[in-house]
């Protein structure tokens, strides 16, 4: 301990990185800022080699927005974030962040690469499914949560990708021009709440430019923003491939390049030998790394995982699976077709029901996944072996429709697979898969379907089907959890986090100018009017509205009225729930902010919200905190956010399209 003072449990996680940095050679400083390639272990997908003279340990980074990635065995393939989101319960994304920070852990990762927290702009965005919807209140309280959930287990988080990273379609160089009032509004506010709710160890800063400046070299972003208004203490590590430069990184705010050496290796010493960057700017970037790692206890637990340990488990997988069952969103039950009639038989119909199924996105944060019950297998097993399933694939229209007019009812399974590196070419279903629906629905009336897709689709043939249930990519319980949900054995609890459009030119980012861009720039023109915002200021009504989802059971919303609580915007809404169906069920009831003409906002905005259980005629009042950014808009010219007066009212209901209550706050 005398030699090695920094090991003194009893000191601050600030002075022990102090006391470390200063026994530290210029070398040895570098050596932290950088990963090393090619890596000289097995598994992970950044390495930082450990300091064997101070004691300072490996970081050993994976990805793992949905379970461990990177090739991993033996871990659980969970349900995408965008999935667990749709139950809009931060508890349950809490649940989900340690079962993802324990394998992780489990796996020797200490720097774990997630979660996605960045706010869906464009509906195609090949990342959507990663992350949590289109509304950054939303987001930033998953993101708070799942943080939480990981760093309570062992491994660092890193919030990514920051900032607006939007499209994949040229993500290497595509510039988002964005003016400030909606980068501090719309697109900063997940990283505000990872930071300031959940003290995230580190951030990602992306592949793309804002306005004009690479994310990893931006003063405005990494300094500015992050540290200087959010109050960001952690470290800043690039995304891979994403450090342009040595010293304007550097100066910006960039901590750590990865995944190798190119610019803070043998350059940045360079650059502190010449002066390009100065001894107390790399101090500080080796600090910030340090005392994030004195902080989680890098320092003081060895590490046990291994790559090749078993992290997966039965625990696990029945969390999986609930996790999935949670955030299915029953969009159309026309004449309660579900839950399935307990007699007759089931046509299955669709690859995406049989081998084929798309349980999970593509990219860093694929799974190999341990096996994966597809729906088929699902349906046959619950179903028993007395009934009668027919299953047909659905390459041949004709044969589909002559088996769905075998059954009582025919379920049509159609995904949409999506992957980081390519935004999806446009909102329909790939292949001949809307065609499919259409002719099973033409030869049996009783038609359900059943959506694997990690962002919205284009439903032609809505009319024709009489349920259509949206479950995402469910991972490797997909079958089980989409089956309980089919036969009624759970209520399907999710409600949408992003809006389903009509029609493919009815989207906030139709023009080319917007997405995905003319001569690299991606212009942000629709400002604050992202997601649902623009729907409401067009007048338009999409398909199905953000936050909507059925039941299989009823509520009804009562007493509700608005408490005003010791501080200036500090309101609460308190309204009662009951169950007023005959099964046990979830709703989620939704507080939207409206605030006066004068301030420039859009409509309704997204300000509180609680998920609820509850049993057939139970009641519950509740509070829902409203969050004064509700009241309150950033002021440009003063480069600050500040809470006009005026009238300010909160609607309380169960969509962004159905707020049927009413108050207003006084500002004075
Ligand atoms: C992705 C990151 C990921 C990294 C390492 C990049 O291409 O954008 O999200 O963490 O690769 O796999």
């Amino acid at each position: 301990m005398a030699r090695r003072p920094w090991m003194n449990r009893a000191l601050s996680p600030g002075r022990r990185a102090e006391l470390l940095l200063k026994a530290m050679t210029l070398d040895e400083k570098i050596a932290l800022l950088h990963g090393v390639q090619p890596m000289p272990v097995k598994g992970y997908v950044g390495y930082v080699p450990g300091n064997a003279r101070l004691g300072i340990p490996a970081l050993r980074l994976a990805d793992g927005r949905a379970g461990v990635g990177n090739g991993a065995h033996n871990a659980t393939l969970l349900p995408a974030p965008l999935a667990v989101a749709s139950s809009w319960n931060p508890n349950l994304l809490h649940a989900y962040g340690q079962v993802l920070g324990q394998e992780e852990w489990a796996k020797g990762t200490n720097v774990f690469l997630g979660p996605t927290v960045d706010v869906v702009r464009v509906p195609e965005w090949g990342r959507s499914f990663e992350t949590y919807g289109e509304d950054p209140y939303l987001n930033g309280r998953m993101a708070a949560a799942e943080i939480r959930g990981v760093q309570s287990a062992g491994p660092i988080a890193d919030a990514n990708m920051y900032l607006t990273m939007q499209q994949e379609t040229n993500r290497f160089q595509a510039n988002s021009v964005v003016d400030e009032r909606t980068l501090e509004e719309i697109y900063l506010p997940p990283f505000r709440a990872a930071v300031q709710a959940a003290h995230v160890g580190t951030l990602m800063c992306a592949y793309v430019k804002t306005n004009g400046i690479y994310s990893c070299q931006n003063r405005q972003l990494l300094h500015t923003m992050l540290r200087r208004q959010l109050g960001f203490h952690g470290w800043v590590m690039s995304d891979w491939g994403a450090t342009h430069s040595t010293a304007p990184s550097a100066r910006a705010g960039l901590d750590q390049e990865m995944p190798g050496s190119r610019y803070y290796g043998a350059a940045l010493k360079r650059a502190v030998q010449n002066g390009a960057v100065t001894q107390a700017e790399l101090d500080a970037q080796v600090r910030r790394i340090l005392r994030i790692m004195f902080r989680q206890g890098l320092f003081d637990r060895k590490p046990r995982g291994s790559w090749t340990a078993k992290a997966d488990s039965p625990a696990d997988a029945s969390f999986a699976r609930r996790a999935a069952e949670a955030g299915m969103v029953l969009l159309k039950n026309k004449g309660g077709a579900l839950p399935l009639p307990r007699q007759g038989a089931i046509a299955v119909i669709g690859e995406d029901a049989g081998g084929k199924t798309v349980a999970e996105g593509g990219g860093s944060s694929y799974v190999v996944p341990p096996y994966v019950i597809s729906p088929l297998a699902g349906i046959r097993k619950r179903a028993g072996a007395s009934r009668k399933v027919i299953y047909d694939d659905g390459a041949n229209l004709a044969a589909a429709a002559h088996s769905a007019r075998a059954a009582r009812v025919a379920i049509v399974f159609a995904g949409a697979p999506e992957s980081e590196g390519a935004d999806r070419p446009n909102l329909q279903l790939p292949g001949n898969q809307d065609a499919l629906i259409a002719a099973v629905a033409a030869a049996n009336p009783n038609t359900i379907v059943v959506l694997n897709t990690g962002g919205p689709v284009l439903m032609p043939w809505l009319s024709r089907a009489r349920a259509v249930l949206e479950a995402w990519y469910p991972g490797q319980e997909s079958g089980n959890a989409i089956a309980a949900v089919l036969f009624g054995d759970a209520d399907p609890g999710g409600k949408l986090t992003l809006t389903f459009p009509a029609a493919a030119k009815a989207v906030p980012t139709a023009g080319r100018q917007q997405w995905p861009g003319i001569n690299g720039n991606s212009v942000y023109s629709e400002k604050l009017e992202t997601g649902y915002r623009w729907y409401e200021a067009q007048h338009q009504h999409p398909l199905f509205p953000f936050g909507f989802g059925l039941s299989y059971t009823t509520f009804k919303l009562s007493h509700f009225r608005l408490h005003q609580l010791p501080g200036q915007g500090q309101v609460e809404a308190r309204v009662e729930v009951t169950n007023t169906g005959m099964r046990a069920g979830s709703e989620v009831v939704q507080a939207y902010c409206r605030q006066p003409a004068a301030n420039g906002e859009p409509g309704p905005q997204l300000c509180g919200f609680a998920e609820v259980q509850l049993r057939p005629g139970q009641a519950r009042a509740l509070r829902l905190p409203i969050e004064q950014r509700g009241f309150m808009v950033y002021d440009t010219a003063r480069h600050a956010w500040r809470m006009p007066r005026g009238r300010y009212e909160v609607a309380v209901g169960t969509s962004s399209e159905n707020l049927p209550m009413h108050a207003a706050v006084e500002i004075p």
